[in-house]
């Protein structure tokens, strides 16, 4: 019998010639509680329970310079710092390959992790190098203070040096650091190590084009963009007419390039609104073919702030966001979407759901993919916004101009209410 557990009890038996055996064991055992210890740690990630309800946005009350710069499509601090505690560890590294103005990085870096910043935009990591410069100002003070802390325990400090790195991590000591890379994000693999959280924020196919509209501030910072950039930017449109079959295909592969750089076992969270199923289906889709596993399905929406555009009262317009957060397994799927799906008999079973007789587009249309993709029948949801505010009309809804929201009809509520 070679199995070592067996040796470990035969050597307590048989006292005397025990010693080299659990000599020679020592080493094994130490490898397999390496190994324990390595499984418990997955196995913490991979037993998070997913965050499973929207966060309040809390721009107004940020203290951490978000306020000086209006880049585009600007994340509420509050809601991705939530997402990345809940998600990382002290030490982790958490990486935006679409990250714009930093906010994930900036947050993370905060949080005492490696936030790793990636844009193709140079004004976008401009922006991120400043904030992150500025809040790394803020701990100046803490850095002091804690010197001075060590000045005057310089005892303990040396039990503390005693310790291994994990110990030390429970001493609280700031250890968060910054990183940036200018890649587009199909060229990160290789060149970064993989990571424990990604939050993301992909651009919504045609909305904004980012390099184009930052042209004026790059060449005036003097880093115009390539031309191999500007071909390689995912979005719709622009000036080099980018096609929005091409956008789809490299929106899946974005997400696929975002699990290579994710270690397993570890979580995804992709911000994402638009009016187009196929944009969702690749997102989604992308994730389920190399083991992203859907675990939450947030819609963040119904805050204070509004799109520009929203604000003009225009119905047809998205607003808020889904955060999709997903956890890497090692089972990829390839899933059925073509399965038929009732979009009336969903839209009627979510509105009956509404206790108040109100709801947002933006959330019934979310749900609406969400269950198209549950019953793997995302590729037969045809479903245009014409189509949607037709349907609701249809369902004895309203679209209220000032609130931003459908109302179920005066005289449905009446009869609903006296049910
Ligand atoms: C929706 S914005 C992210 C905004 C960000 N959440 C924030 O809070 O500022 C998407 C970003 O993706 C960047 N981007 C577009 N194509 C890219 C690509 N191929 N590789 C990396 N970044 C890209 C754009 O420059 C833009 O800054």
């Amino acid at each position: 019998m070679v199995d070592g557990s067996v040796g470990l009890v035969a050597a307590g038996r048989h006292r005397s010639p025990a010693v080299p055996e659990v000599e020679q064991l020592g080493p094994r055992l130490r490898e397999l509680r390496g190994a324990h210890r390595l499984l418990d740690t997955m196995n913490d990630y991979g037993t998070l329970k997913p965050i499973a309800d929207p966060i309040p946005a809390d721009r107004q009350a940020a203290k951490r310079h978000y306020g000086v710069h209006p880049y585009f499509t600007r994340r509420p601090f509050n809601v991705v710092r939530t997402y990345v505690l809940h998600y990382s560890r002290e030490g982790d590294r958490v990486l935006d390959p679409f990250g714009g103005s930093g906010v994930t990085a900036i947050e993370a870096f905060l949080e005492n992790r490696i936030g790793i910043q990636n844009d193709i935009n140079p004004l976008a990591n401009f922006i991120a190098k400043g904030i992150a410069d500025l809040s790394k100002g803020n701990h100046t003070d803490y850095v002091a203070a804690f010197e001075s802390i060590r000045d005057r325990s310089q005892r303990g400090l040396r039990d503390i040096e005693g310790k291994s790195d994990e110990d030390v991590r429970q001493t609280g000591g700031f250890r968060g650091r910054f990183e940036i890379h200018a890649e587009d994000i199909d060229d990160l693999p290789g060149r970064i190590e993989p990571v424990d959280y990604i939050f993301t924020d992909p651009p919504y196919g045609g909305h904004i084009s980012y390099l184009d509209l930052s042209t004026l501030w790059n060449v005036w910072n003097g880093k115009p963009p390539t031309k191999k950039a500007r071909e390689r930017e995912l979005i719709v449109g622009g000036d080099l007419d980018l096609s929005e079959d091409v956008y789809v295909k490299r929106l899946e592969e974005s997400i696929r390039t975002c699990f290579a750089l994710l270690k397993p076992g570890r979580w995804l969270s992709v911000v994402f609104q638009h009016w187009s199923v196929p944009y969702f289906d690749a997102i989604l889709t992308g994730a389920a073919s190399v083991g992203g596993d859907l675990r939450a399905a947030i819609s963040q929406i119904g805050d204070p702030i509004w799109s520009m555009h929203k604000k003009k009262g225009n119905q047809s317009v998205l607003a808020g966001e889904m955060i999709l957060t997903f956890l890497k397994t090692d089972k990829p799927k390839t899933l059925e979407i073509a399965r038929p799906f009732d979009v009336a008999a969903a839209v009627s079973r979510i509105l009956d759901e509404s206790a108040n007789g109100t709801i947002y587009g933006e959330y019934l249309f979310n749900r609406i993919v969400i269950n198209a993709w549950q019953s793997g029948a995302l590729g037969s949801l045809d479903i245009s916004r014409t189509a949607f505010a037709d349907l609701m009309e249809q369902h004895g809804w309203t679209y209220e101009e000032t609130a931003h929201r459908w109302r179920r009809h005066a005289a449905q509520q009446t009869l609903l209410g006296a049910l």
